[in-house]
């Protein structure tokens, strides 16, 4: 089959190295890729946002299938705009995608549904944002409303610092547009697991729980990134509180997106906190997570495709989806200075050595070819992942490999995983 994937991170690399492992071949092209991804599939220069562009190729190079990685085009409005041209594409339309892009939204969907979550009120006007803050308990949430890299997010211990993220957000629109209506939110206590699930519309089928590690240092110190690592299965996520997500979350989301007129096709990602009275949606997102694709993918066993056409044909009640029973670890390696200020253009060694690995796969994410080297190309560089019969035999391999692979600056975590031994 001829397919689309859109984006060019590690999490699209991931998604296309399982497309590729299925028996059968496929044609796989990638707007825009990177480096590694460009070893697998072929990289074409247009950007993941490009939604006219991408239609001009996917017609002109009789694509078959559209998958699509990231969240932009699908709040943009990629989806639709396929489906008004009759072109084959696997993601929420932008009316459902909104689940993600405004998290007042989301609030007030979970609210009327009955969906455990932070208690919440949304703002539009500053003054009451700053009156409902100082009359609240600490610490506090902070969230622009749309979308903003996950970085929009300040969790507060004080009034004034508050007072400093509401001004940040409303007035100086530090997020942009997506700032300028707020939620402010209770601040949940536990363990935060990610569930990310199938769906096509009616039917909901999660795959195996990932924990992340959102904070750029050890043991969680230091600033907000884009995702430092991964590891799956997850201890604290037990049975119990599987089928209570299950039936409490995930099932009555899928439906109300449907009765509400917006039908979920895609897939769908539950951010969790575990908390003492019980599981609780801190976020949804409409998309594949990153870096928690990365691990779950190591341990998917059906074929991808044939998950992912009967999300998009609305069968999915039909398949069994297997998974090995195994575990998986991602470790991020990053440029020194990310999530702020960073160099690129260094030259990546030690990436051959893992080329025809079975248990150790680099998933690339800001990299570029120069020459017939391998250079940095943005604050996440690596997705370094192991998989292994248990999450500390993974966490071994992949802290491995990330010990033999440099470039001037590289950074990573050096405590991922540890909590799920
Ligand atoms: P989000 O962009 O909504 O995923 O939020 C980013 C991170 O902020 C989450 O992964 C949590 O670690 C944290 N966070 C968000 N909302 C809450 C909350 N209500 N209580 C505690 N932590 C939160
Ligand atoms: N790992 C969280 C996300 O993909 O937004």
């Amino acid at each position: 089959m001829r397919l689309l994937v859109v984006g060019g991170g590690a999490r699209e690399h991931a998604i296309i190295w399982k497309l590729n492992a299925a028996s059968k071949k496929h044609e796989i092209y990638c707007a825009p890729g990177n480096a590694g991804i460009g070893s697998e599939a072929h990289c074409i220069d247009i950007s993941a946002s490009d939604i006219e562009g991408l239609i001009a190729f996917v017609e002109k190079n009789h694509i078959e299938f559209t998958i699509v990685g990231n969240e932009e085009p699908l709040s943009m409005g990629i989806v639709d705009r396929f489906n008004e041209r009759g072109l084959k594409i696997l993601g929420p339309t932008k009316s459902a995608a909104l689940i993600e892009a405004s998290k007042a939204f989301s609030k007030d969907f979970m609210e009327r549904n009955h969906i455990p979550t932070a208690k919440y009120r949304t703002f539009s006007n500053r003054e009451e944002a700053l009156q409902y803050a100082e009359d609240s308990d600490y610490p506090l949430v902070i969230k622009a409303d749309g979308l903003a890299l996950g970085k929009g997010v300040i969790i507060c211990q004080t009034f004034d610092e508050a007072a400093t993220a509401i001004d940040e957000m409303m007035v100086m629109e530090k997020f942009g547009g997506s700032g300028r209506k707020i939620v402010i939110e209770e601040f949940l206590e536990g363990e935060e697991v990610s569930v990310l699930a199938f769906c096509d519309g009616r039917t909901a089928i999660p795959m195996v729980p990932a924990q992340d590690y959102k904070k750029a240092m050890d043991y969680d110190k230091g600033l907000n990134t884009g995702g430092m690592g991964s590891f799956s299965p997850c201890k604290v996520y037990t049975k119990e509180i599987e089928e209570f997500c299950f039936e409490r979350i995930l099932k009555p989301t899928i439906n109300a997106m449907r009765t509400e007129g917006r039908p979920f096709q895609g897939i769908l990602f539950l951010g969790l906190i575990l908390t003492q009275k019980g599981p609780k949606v801190i976020e949804y997102n409409a998309r594949f997570g990153d870096p928690e694709t990365q691990s779950v993918m190591l341990r998917l066993k059906t074929d991808l495709l044939e998950i992912l056409l009967a999300c998009q044909e609305g069968t999915l009640d039909k398949i069994k989806i297997q998974w090995e029973d195994n575990a998986a670890v991602c470790v991020v390696m990053a440029s020194g200075g990310y999530p702020e200020n960073y160099e690129k253009g260094f030259e990546i060694k030690g990436l051959n050595f893992y080329k025809s690995s079975q248990d150790i796969i680099i998933f690339h994410a800001g990299t570029k070819e120069k020459g017939t080297n391998i250079i940095t190309n943005g604050g996440r560089v690596l997705s370094v992942c192991a998989r292994g019969k248990t999450i500390e035999e993974a966490r071994n391999k992949a802290y491995e490999a990330a010990e033999t692979i440099s470039f001037d600056g590289a950074f990573y975590r050096k405590d991922i995983a540890l909590k799920g031994i």
